[in-house]
């Protein structure tokens, strides 16, 4: 079946199952186009929260999925492949975190939304790269912090707020993947660009970056700027969105370490999830998230917190 077919197909599903294609930003844009909303973490759980579908068909990661059953569950959530993961959840396994944080009793836990249901259920707050700075200001100055999972965007959080966090050394294979030499460089060629970057790059990234915000405060700084020409250091995915809000801008692409014809980044674990399987998925509602209601009891009033701060 080809692109157009395939598009037509689900959307007739989707209206007779009354179901609701929810797309992170970092989907292909054939996805994005068919979506009834896309969005970063934080509106995608927003959406989840709030919709009154009968099915959520979540195209982005596993833990995305996840949180929309949290906090949606006596929803259906399907999701077209279960093997869409991400590096940040599953470097930070519950076992591994639970011995972790006895090492800190009298901490306060909070965990970025980039974690498994178990893990959020090890926390107090959970945050999304929106509203992490918000968070943790909502925390008492002398409560003693553990952050997790990912080492990069905690340490722009200690710098931001002051806070003096303990870390886990988690981070994301994509943001990790840009190179500083070759933005310098790419950057000396273009000295009008701005450079704009998601919080889970690296430090030396940041340091260089003009402006830092999550997927959807980068695409509003884009918009609201009087500058024409930006160099974005995060997801290549998101280009798709950006241009299409900004068309008489430039935007180019931060180049990554490994790959020298491409100056892209792209998520793989996003990747995977494709119309072919978005089709399937929905025909046979099939693969379901299902998590056991322990887990949602105890997984919901850190996530809750966040959407009320
Ligand atoms: P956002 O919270 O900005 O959507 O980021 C999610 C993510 O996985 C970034 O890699
Ligand atoms: Fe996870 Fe990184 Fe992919 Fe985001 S880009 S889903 S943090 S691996």
């Amino acid at each position: 079946m080809n692109v157009s077919t395939l598009q037509q197909k689900i959307t007739a599903l989707k209206q007779s199952k009354k179901a609701i294609l929810l797309a992170h930003y970092y989907q292909s844009p054939e996805i994005q186009e068919i979506a009834d909303f896309v969005g970063d973490s934080l509106e995608l759980s927003r959406k989840a929260a709030s919709t009154d579908a009968a099915i959520i068909v979540f195209a982005g990661v596993y833990f995305m999925a996840e949180t929309a059953k949290i906090l949606n569950p006596s929803k259906k959530v399907i999701v077209p492949d279960v093997n869409a993961g991400c590096s940040l959840s599953d470097g930070c396994p519950p076992d591994k975190f639970e011995e972790f944080l006895k090492n800190y009793p009298n901490h306060v836990v909070v965990t970025y939304i980039n974690c498994s249901a178990e893990i959020k259920t090890l926390s107090d707050y959970v945050c999304t790269s929106s509203n992490a700075i918000k968070v943790i200001s909502t925390i008492p100055e002398e409560q003693k912090i553990v952050f997790a999972p990912d080492r990069n965007l905690g340490n722009f959080l200690i710098k931001e707020t002051g806070r003096d966090m303990v870390l886990w050394e988690g981070s994301c294979v994509v943001h990790e993947a840009f190179s500083l030499e070759k933005l310098i460089r790419l950057h000396q060629k273009n000295p009008d660009a701005v450079i704009v970057a998601h919080p889970e790059s690296e430090a030396h990234i940041l340091r260089t970056a003009h402006y830092i915000g999550s997927t959807s405060g980068m695409i509003n700084y884009i918009k609201s700027s009087p500058k024409t020409k930006f160099i974005i250091a995060t997801e290549h995915g998101i280009l798709y969105k950006m241009q299409q809000d900004v068309p008489d801008k430039i935007l180019i692409p931060a180049p990554s370490k490994e790959d020298n014809t491409c100056a892209c980044s792209e998520c793989a674990f996003m990747k995977m999830n494709t119309l072919e399987k978005i089709y399937t998925c929905l025909l046979d509602e099939s693969p379901e998230v299902l998590l056991e209601q322990e887990i949602i009891t105890k997984a919901i009033p850190p996530i809750q917190r966040m959407l009320q701060i």
